[in-house]
């Protein structure tokens, strides 16, 4: 079945599920629960990489727990929470402190400098900026590259508050109107900037935001009204408040003007250089036992497209291969794992293709002559 038919039935058991909840009627609720976790699962199951899915395992979590709320009740006590299908956008923000620092995070040195200039030091002493901070930060670029670790790397720097959702989440329409939803993420932002500590909102896939098959006609343009409005809000001269906003795309060029300009620092993430990759074979093999035959510079030379991303599970890939090998010959009762060759290495590169192509970067290139600003 394909996802949006899968996608349709588990929403309607859902909502089945939550209406029968709602009349006190037990046992249909928990059927259709049962039948809303099933569908979910087969969803996530056959689709892994569908932006939705830690929303998916978010609502399976609920509704399973909600079910055997139901089946131990004798007396009905009524959902609560939105009226989709008990979940609400609240529950999906992650704004817990990264462990992510600078030192993870290989390369990338002039997206660093220009996230110092535009967050740090203005977060670590805002007086010296009376004029004001860029507010909005536009981090692009191809998947994989280390985006969405440079947003989490700046929110432990500043120590900062981070509150992360998706697009995809703000958009979905089990949670309810997406215009709704951004507004309650900035409220819950200010609220937060409020008691003194800097608040990033990290959006990750902004490009979501607009476009989106949002149910009803005229969605896409309110969440985009209602998305520009609060970014106005924050450039407002008497806001002293601490709060910054990052989004991430790998798709810049399905941004409009008016959202573009919203961002007034637009940093380049590009896939990692020669250089880069040395430094990052050499990152994710630290803690690895490797044969004096790799040779990490040749490793880098090897894997020209390959994104940073690609990179770490190359490295992931080598272990996990000797490690199978560990176990296979000895059961694991003794001995270790034998180091890694270059020949593990290259065996491991050739199965995989490069994710990124030149024709891509040549058009991350050409947007970035147009609208990039560090
Ligand atoms: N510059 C980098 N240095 C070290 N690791 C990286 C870098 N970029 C990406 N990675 C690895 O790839 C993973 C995915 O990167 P991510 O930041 O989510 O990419 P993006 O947000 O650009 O799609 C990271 O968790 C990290 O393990
Ligand atoms: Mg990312």
């Amino acid at each position: 079945m394909a996802l949006n038919v899968l996608e349709e039935l588990a929403r309607k058991y859902a909502q089945q599920a939550v209406s029968a909840d709602r009349s006190g009627n037990r046992e249909i609720a928990i059927i259709y629960y049962n039948k809303a976790v099933d569908t979910l699962m087969k969803i996530v199951r056959l689709y892994p990489d569908n932006p939705l899915t830690k929303v998916y395992l978010t609502m399976i979590k609920e509704y399973k727990e909600r079910a055997e709320q139901l089946k131990n009740l004798s007396v009905s006590v009524p959902v609560e929470g939105e009226e989709q299908g008990g979940i609400s956008i609240e529950d999906l923000i992650v704004s817990e402190k990264p462990s992510v620092t600078w030192d993870d995070i290989a390369d990338l040195e002039h997206a660093k400098k220009a996230i110092k200039k535009a967050i740090i030091y203005p977060a670590r002493n805002p007086r010296l900026f009376p004029l004001g901070w860029p507010r909005g930060i536009l981090l692009y670029g191809p998947p994989g590259c280390g985006k969405t670790l440079l947003a989490s790397a700046v929110a432990n720097e500043i120590d900062a508050v981070f509150i992360s959702v998706d697009a995809a989440t703000i958009m979905s329409k089990w949670l309810g109107e997406a215009e709704k939803n951004v507004a309650k993420l900035f409220r819950k932002g200010r609220e937060m900037a409020k008691k003194g500590t800097p608040v990033i909102i990290f959006i990750d896939e902004i490009d979501s935001l607009l476009g989106v098959f949002s149910g009803e006609v005229g969605g896409e343009v309110r969440v985009r009204n209602q998305f520009l409005k609060e970014m106005d809000g924050l450039q407002d001269k008497k806001n002293k408040l601490l709060l910054f906003v990052i989004g991430a795309t790998n798709k810049p060029w399905k941004l409009d003007d008016a959202f573009i300009r919203r961002f007034q620092r637009r940093i380049y993430i590009p896939p990692p250089s020669y250089e880069a990759r040395i430094e990052l074979f050499k990152l994710y093999t630290r803690e690895l036992k490797l044969d004096p035959s790799v040779n990490i510079r040749e490793l880098a030379r090897l894997t020209e497209g390959y994104s940073s991303s690609d990179i770490k599970d190359i490295c992931q890939e080598v272990q996990e291969k000797v490690v199978e090998e560990y176990f296979e010959e000895t059961g694991g009762a003794y001995g270790e794992p034998r180091a890694i060759t270059m020949d593990d290495f290259i065996e491991v590169i050739k199965r995989r293709r490069p994710s990124i192509n030149r024709e891509l970067i040549r058009r991350y290139e050409i947007w970035t002559a147009e609208y990039g600003a560090l």
